[in-house]
């Protein structure tokens, strides 16, 4: 009797949300975690990308300029009416890597990416004038949108290095370049990956800016300064992988991504001290480690400050992670990938399991959870399958690409991230 009820309960759940699907358009998943609904808002099987007409888009296709397979997208960030993703260029046939979708139209459900700030902008190899592959980007509040290429063509083996680690700062609000920093030799090392960028402002305003970009496969934390227009190279151990923790189950596929370092951060609100702390992991690894602002902006005091790193606990098995992000309440999100979920830690609480939960489940929609942001009092999520994109195929005829919306305060409801305490009081101790 008690199951029938349950399934019964199950089935007209499920009946509802089929309807709601049809109804307008939107479809709302059913959750396997949490309480709040998980609003797919887009989908895609393969990119497309807004040619001029169709003439043009037929031509770059036959010319190999579009390989409709072959893009990925990796990143997300949204301003305004733009909804930024980036695709970089680790196969042919990505026209653009630095793409928008205009959120003010209605475009469907499986909008085509439009380059930003142009074409032109996007050309791969055009060092100084075109981006050649973009990952995670950064919008800060004084409307920049923050941009590093790697200005690497292809992937692992394949790579190569056809223009230079360049910075880009455009202003959103002309959609002009502001700063071009091509990082110094010294900033990289021959295994240099950075496929992540944090953006610091401090007290003094928006001139008072700081970029941290991790290096994931060479270990490492570049700063960039906008005041001095410099940047310098840390290292520290706390920046490898665990090499216990280098074994992946995703999507059905079991892998090894042993040599995975330092990858997502996310930056706490600013302190009594007046800093922010820094927040990091290696992709390969359970752990988050910590840092003051205090020490990376100063570049003296971070050549020899192994001690001012901290470790926090582990987040225990199955936890790795790769983008994490934290709002102006010091509430982070965090994506686990072994488990098609993301995860939250209210910062007012000793990072550890029991002070964290699963916001969000799903295996087939967050298959490989990316990139994540918190805008408009919602998280943005998104999922992109990428183990099955490099290490097998695609199916393209299923939905493969999504980005997803929850918003924050019912994202945490009746969990321990839904601190009553959780107002940020800015003299937190990790
Ligand atoms: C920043 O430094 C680079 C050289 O590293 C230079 O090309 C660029 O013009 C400088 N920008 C500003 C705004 O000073
Ligand atoms: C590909 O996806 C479609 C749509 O979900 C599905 O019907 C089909 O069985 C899948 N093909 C394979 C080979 O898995």
């Amino acid at each position: 009797m008690r199951n029938y009820c349950i399934w019964n309960y199950i089935l007209v759940s499920i009946f509802l949300l089929l309807r709601i699907g049809n109804v307008d358009g939107i479809q709302i998943w059913g959750m396997q975690f949490g309480r709040a609904p998980l609003l797919e808002k887009f989908t895609w099987k393969k990119m497309d990308f807004a040619y001029p007409d169709e003439r043009s888009r037929q031509l770059a296709i036959a010319s190999g300029e579009y390989v409709p397979e072959n893009s990925l997208p990796v990143g997300i960030e949204i301003w305004r009416n733009k909804l930024f993703v980036t695709i970089p260029r680790w196969r042919d046939g990505i026209p653009s890597t630095l793409n928008y979708i205009p959120l003010d139209a209605n475009q469907g459900r499986s909008p085509k990416l439009i380059p930003y700030p142009n074409w032109v902008q996007n050309k791969a190899g055009d060092c100084g004038n075109g981006l050649t592959t973009v990952y995670r980007i950064h919008v800060d509040v004084c409307d920049r949108l923050w941009v590093l290429d790697t200005g690497t063509i292809g992937i692992d083996e394949t790579t190569v290095q056809v223009c230079p680690y360049t910075l880009n700062v455009f202003d959103l609000t002309t959609d002009k370049l502001l700063r071009q920093y091509r990082l110094r030799s010294e900033d990289i090392n021959q295994n240099t990956f950075i496929a992540n960028i944090a953006i610091d402002l401090g007290k003094g305003g928006c001139n008072d800016a700081f970029a941290y970009m991790s290096d994931e496969l060479g270990y490492g934390l570049i700063v960039y300064s906008w005041q001095q227009n410099t940047s310098w190279r840390i290292t520290h151990s706390y920046f490898m992988p665990d090499p216990l923790t280098g074994d992946y189950n995703i999507g059905g596929l079991n892998f090894q991504w042993g040599t995975e370092g330092i990858f997502g951060m996310s930056l706490s609100p600013i302190l009594a001290d007046g800093y922010r702390t820094l927040f990091f992991h290696p992709l390969s690894s359970y752990r988050e480690f910590a840092v003051s602002t205090r020490i990376l902006r100063d570049q003296q005091l971070s050549q020899n400050s192994y001690h001012e790193f901290q470790v926090l606990s582990s987040r225990g098995p199955l936890s790795h992670c790769t983008a994490s992000v934290m709002d102006e309440n010091g509430l982070q999100f965090f994506n686990l990938i072994d488990q098609n979920a993301i995860g939250c830690w209210n910062s007012m609480l000793p990072y550890a399991p029991i002070n964290q939960a699963i916001v969000a489940r799903h295996d087939e929609a967050l298959i490989f959870p990316a990139d994540i942001k918190v805008k408009r009092g919602l998280l943005w999520i998104m999922s992109d399958r990428m183990p099955i994109f490099l290490l097998s195929s695609l199916n393209y005829t299923d939905v493969n690409f999504r980005i997803l919306t929850m918003p924050v305060q019912t994202a945490i409801a009746g969990t321990v991230c839904d601190n009553i305490l959780w107002r940020f009081t800015k003299n937190q101790i990790w």
